[in-house]
């Protein structure tokens, strides 16, 4: 018998969003087309829909972050949500109390969304399996696994800018082996049905397994990025190396970073992106970053909208601004 995906409720509809891996082509459009109705929310003056009026949304960020828990905020608070940011280091959670018992806690205090990132993988997806029927549990990054509304606000951005997915060609580089960025982008993009992901990295920041995904692997910056839509820069994980995978940052700068004069191989019209945080002359330079090809703000600006119409989605289904 087939194992339902616990993600989705009986009638296929999104519950929790733990991993891209495993949704439907049909679920991703659905997130994006949503999300485009949430962007025209986000430019007027007053920027709130009352979607989720009544609803409170938990924020537990176990790790650091200053786009995703922001945006997050902002997006449950453009819904009409109440928002709390718990402080895991103020939290009881440093007196002994369990993950489990302080997520019982905020249960019994009638919460409805819980947005989770944690340092170890499987992290969101433990808790989801854990709480309480009514309560949807959103990844917000688990370790080096997934960091799914990423991938979506990075899909999000390239579908603005390029139209259909189908004749792309999407350069991802950097380090692969422990971003759970790039595993969740080529989940992305192979579903929606890029015509290629490419996969640029040194040797020992490229995980074997990645072939398993349907990727094309490269080591030289320029044949990986030549001829291509779009450049998807990632950084350095160093929080997540163990042991010397690099001779040093200048080296990988002098092989991977992306300058101006290695851009010049991709196409023309080739945008480059990135999760950030960026880390300026390590794997990108600041005239590349900051240039007009650099789409990395509209990547944030973009992840308010998709953030809606994720939230807006597991907690009851509700379809776009107009809630229609
Ligand atoms: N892209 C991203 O996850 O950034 P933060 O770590 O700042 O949330």
């Amino acid at each position: 018998m087939k194992r339902r995906n616990i993600q989705l409720d009986k009638q296929g509809r999104l519950r929790h969003f733990l991993t891209v891996e495993g949704l439907s082509r049909a679920l991703l459009v659905d997130i994006l087309d949503t999300a485009e109705s949430f962007a025209g929310v986000t430019s007027q003056s007053v920027k709130k829909v009352p979607l989720l009026r009544g609803r409170t949304v938990v924020n537990l960020f176990f790790e650091a972050s200053t786009r995703t828990r922001t945006t997050f905020e902002l997006a449950a608070k453009r819904l009409s949500a109440d928002v709390l940011n718990i402080h895991i280091s103020a939290s009881a959670t440093s007196k002994g109390e369990t993950l489990l018992d302080t997520l019982a806690n905020l249960e019994a205090m009638q919460c409805d969304m819980f947005v989770v990132r944690h340092d170890k993988s499987g992290a969101a997806h433990f808790i989801a399996s854990h709480v309480a029927p009514h309560i949807s549990v959103i990844n917000a990054g688990d370790g080096s696994h997934a960091h799914p509304t990423q991938a979506m606000l990075d899909m999000f951005t390239i579908r603005r800018h390029k139209g259909d997915f189908y004749p792309l060609s999407v350069a991802i580089v950097g380090d692969i082996m422990h971003s759970r960025v790039a595993r969740s982008q080529i989940h992305a993009l192979t579903t929606l049905g890029v015509n290629e992901v490419r996969v640029i990295g040194p040797k020992t920041l490229i995980p074997r397994y990645i072939n398993t995904l349907g990727v094309h692997v490269f080591h030289s910056l320029r044949e990986g990025i030549r001829g291509v839509d779009v450049v998807i820069m990632l950084r350095l994980q160093h929080e997540r190396m163990s042991g010397a995978l690099l001779p040093s940052e200048q080296e990988y700068y002098h092989c991977y970073g992306l300058t101006e004069e290695k851009l010049s191989v991709a196409k023309p019209d080739a945008v480059v992106m990135h999760p950030g945080p960026i880390n300026r002359g390590v794997e990108i330079d600041s005239t590349v970053a900051d240039g007009p090809r650099s789409v990395i703000l509209q990547q944030v600006t973009h992840g308010i909208a998709v953030r809606m119409a994720v939230m807006s989605m597991a907690l009851g289904g509700q379809r776009g601004a107009s809630g229609g």
